[in-house]
């Protein structure tokens, strides 16, 4: 029988509780008076991703009760369970194995007495073999003619990760071939997205884990609709679509060969699955070599996940250290500030796995949590940022902690450029951190003897919040797998410290059944009042408004 003790009734949680009455008014600047060896002391670097963590509110006696509370929650068991292929989406009865999409070929993982590996890297090698014909133009379109612009048609975890490493890695990639995504029901994603091509260059990635997605169905019915209106041959659509799936069925009923179908698992998770087929946009663009390089950056977290001591472990140490502020703190956000205008989707991309993944209100045993879980994950890039919500962070109410991402080298060195941005990095965290007393605002004042003390509260920075800095030597498709593995295992450090289940998403079904149902009532004809009175009126009036 698992342990459904809640994270709260256990004794390193209470001991966490009296540990914050004591440090919640403890100023960093006092920490870092008393300990100044912290700022090289809470550091740690694996697969080429240095952590400094020194400017979080904790302390030794902070950490150790965080890992004691790991300790107790199971934390080290349950990562082994996760790799070893059990059933830990309880809900789903499914296997969380995203970790072997990037597993080495000798590898052995198995569910239900089947190794899945060598299925892995079949898909693997028919994705680079297939994007090694498109782009060398060896594939060509129904009238001959290579393709040129590849559009990926899904939504969520078919669309966010597709379109974040096609941002991500873009230096990387064969800048001839263009890329788009249409995700969005809305008709006008749909007419920006073909617009302007020409569908006898043109080829749709249908990239769906289930197939039975709205959004991403009613998309592929309208770009079918439209080649099919150009090519005028019913023979085309082998040529202009493929299918990225988990359900062969539905993608044969669509009218894809499914010798032109990408296969993955339903241990795959939406979120977790841009190192899967997912990820064919990402191949075609960077060519099957450099997408194993992104998958090896994901193994290398994985190993350190899995093997490295707790105190070493950098998605360990951010995730109790983010469970800290949110249970404990009650900090209700977390602000991903990337330095790197390649990375500007990173932080949408962490929306859906962070927020679907752990905004949970029960536990795995179904118990009502009584402690705050998943925080709400938010950003952009700096030093865009800046000039716009970091006044909030700096001097407003709310505590949110930020993680900032920089790299010592950037791809595109341009005079000084890199030193400025980085020098935003380093003067963003210190400043947030030490803020700037009343005192040291009354000192500026004097000394460009311009002395206003009503000015002094609106000059006065508190300080106090907290930050980590993740440094990486530069982007490239390694790192990128490992800062997208790091975010993953955050997560599921942080819901298994919660007793949550992060791979379910329950919560988004309710208004997809809703929207079948009003869908008919505002297409067909009228039907008896059935919703709330709201709900009813708003359908009366959008009815009234379309006649
Ligand atoms: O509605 C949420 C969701 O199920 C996500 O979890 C998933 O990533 C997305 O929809 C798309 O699903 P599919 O790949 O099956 O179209």
């Amino acid at each position: 029988m698992a342990d459904h003790t809640l994270p709260s009734q256990r004794p390193a949680w209470a001991a966490l509780k009296a540990h914050y009455g004591a440090l919640r008014d403890r100023h960093l600047r006092d920490l870092f008076a008393a300990d100044p060896g912290r700022g090289t002391r809470y550091t740690a670097d694996a697969v080429g991703l240095f952590l400094d963590y020194s400017k979080n509110r904790a302390t030794d006696e902070t950490l150790k009760l965080l890992f004691a509370l790991a300790g107790e929650c199971g934390l080290k068991g349950r990562i082994a369970s996760m790799f070893s292929g059990a059933k830990i989406n309880v809900t789903e009865g499914r296997a969380v194995l995203h970790t072997a999409l990037r597993a080495p070929k000798d590898a052995v993982i198995t569910v239900d007495g089947k190794n899945v590996v060598p299925d892995v890297h079949a898909v693997l090698d028919a994705m680079s073999a297939f994007a090694e014909r498109v782009r060398s133009g060896a594939w060509k379109g129904h009238t001959g003619k290579p393709i040129k612009t590849v559009v990926n048609i899904g939504i969520g975890g078919s669309d966010l990760g597709p379109v974040m490493a096609n941002e991500a890695l873009r230096f990387y990639a064969k800048r001839d071939l263009n890329f788009r995504f249409l995700s969005n029901v809305d008709g006008t994603d749909f007419a920006e997205t073909v617009r302007d091509l020409d569908p006898a260059e043109t080829l749709f990635i249908v990239c769906s884990k289930t197939f039975t997605t709205q959004e991403t169905m009613t998309n592929a019915e309208s770009a079918r609709a439209w080649s099919l209106a150009a090519l005028k041959d019913a023979a085309s659509v082998a040529k202009h679509f493929v299918a990225v799936s988990t359900n062969a069925a539905e993608v044969a009923k669509f009218g894809i060969d499914t010798a032109n179908m990408f296969g993955f698992w339903d241990w795959v998770g939406g979120r977790y699955s841009m190192d899967s087929a997912v990820g064919l946009s990402t191949v075609l663009a960077l060519g099957g070599d450099q997408f194993r390089e992104l998958l090896a950056g994901f193994r290398a977290m994985d190993e350190h996940f899995r093997t490295a001591p707790l105190d070493r472990n950098l998605p360990v140490i951010m995730g109790l250290l983010s469970v800290w502020y949110s249970s404990f703190f009650g900090a209700e956000t977390v602000a991903v500030l990337p330095y790197d205008q390649y990375l500007k989707r990173f932080p949408a991309y962490l929306q859906q796995l962070t927020m679907e993944s752990n905004g949970k209100r029960v536990t795995l045993g179904g118990a009502s949590v009584d402690y705050q879980t998943g925080s709400v994950y938010w950003g952009e890039p700096g030093t865009n940022g800046q000039h716009s919500f970091y006044q909030l962070i700096h001097q407003g109410t709310k505590l949110i902690p930020c993680d900032f991402v920089a790299f010592c080298k950037s791809l595109n060195p341009v005079g000084r450029h890199h030193d400025l941005l980085t020098a935003n990095v380093f003067a963003q965290a210190e400043a947030l951190a030490f803020g700037k007393t009343a005192d040291e605002v009354r000192a500026d004042q004097a000394k460009a003897k311009k002395v206003d003390e009503a000015l002094v509260p609106h000059k006065t920075f508190p300080g106090n919040r907290p930050s980590n800095v993740l440094l990486v030597d530069k982007l490239t498709p390694f790192a990128l797998g490992t800062l997208v593995a790091l975010y993953e295992h955050i997560v599921f450090t942080q819901g298994a410290i919660w007793d949550i289940g992060s791979f379910d998403q329950w919560g988004v079904e309710l208004g997809k059944v809703l929207a079948t149902q009003i869908v008919k009532e505002l297409e067909g004809a009228p039907e008896p009042e059935r919703h709330d009175p709201s709900t009813n009126a708003l359908i009366a009036r959008y009815r009234a408004a379309r006649k």
